[in-house]
């Protein structure tokens, strides 16, 4: 049996030769327990057991393990600033040697080339297509589980918390571009190269929602709630958050992922 115990002890050990003082840092690995922890979940909810339940788990605890890097290389989290966090996340696993440093018994013999493809592909905008279904579940597991995550993340960390302060150059508050309301209609994500404003990163995040693929994910949350939070048109003392124009278009964002969805996010 999989030991997913001393995986997570491995993980933890790798981190903390990293800046652990640093709160992006902590950030970075509470997300990695629950992506890996949700990825079970569902692996389990999909039909998935045993030794294919232990790496889809698997891979939500390796899918960041690139982050720790980027920070010390570059000092960011933002990718288009950096690198392509998947990309290194997958290269120093198995261009480097990393993914060897864990346990591997009771591991399914393709594990390599299933963790690898779906770590790579993560977060990209659309998954590169594939005609392998056994590879194609485990690429959209690790991707549902860490957008579940993310809604969370962005939720409840406020934008320096989560970025620092390589802030990318939004402006504060704006409405929606044309563009970006398009991805909104066409229920699609949204490429970063077309974000302007702070809005418009607001509306990208929720945007992820029409990428997710399984029932179970959309389930677990509309339960946890922080998507709708993020929609959320008043602040806790009642007041209005965004411009008039911009809690319209939210509102749009709000149907229109409740249409996708077939469910009602409340
Ligand atoms: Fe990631």
């Amino acid at each position: 049996m999989y030991s997913r115990e001393l995986a997570g002890v491995m993980f933890r050990r790798y981190a903390e030769q990293y800046d652990m003082q640093d709160i992006l840092i902590r950030h970075k690995v509470e997300h990695t327990f629950r992506v890996a922890e949700l990825c079970g979940r569902y692996a389990e909810a999909l039909g998935m057991a045993g030794e294919d339940a232990d790496l889809a788990w698997l891979i939500g605890l390796m899918h960041d393990i690139g982050r720790f890097e980027q920070a010390r290389r570059y000092g960011t989290f933002v990718d288009s600033l950096s690198v392509d966090h998947a990309e290194l996340s997958a290269d120093l696993l198995f261009g480097e040697g990393l993914a060897e440093r864990f346990p591997q018994d009771g591991l399914p013999e393709d594990w390599r080339s299933i963790a690898e493809t779906a770590i790579r592909q993560h977060n990209k905008l659309k998954p590169a297509e594939t005609t392998d279904d056994r590879m194609r579940r485990f690429t959209e597991l690790i991707r549902d589980a860490d957008k579940t995550d993310i809604f969370r993340v962005i939720a409840t960390i406020p934008f320096e918390d989560r970025v620092g302060s390589s802030r990318a150059n939004f402006t504060e508050t704006e409405e929606a571009s044309p563009d970006v309301m398009a991805c909104v209609l066409e229920h699609r994500c949204v490429p970063s190269g077309i974000r302007r404003s702070r809005f418009d990163g607001h509306i990208s995040h929720c945007c992820m929602a029409f990428e997710m693929v399984f029932e179970i994910s959309r389930q677990t949350v509309k339960e946890e709630g922080w998507l709708l939070a993020l929609l959320a048109e008043k602040d806790a003392q009642g007041k209005l958050i965004w411009t008039e124009r911009e809690t319209e278009q939210l509102r749009i964002l709000r149907r229109e992922i409740e249409n996708a969805w077939g469910i009602a996010l409340s």
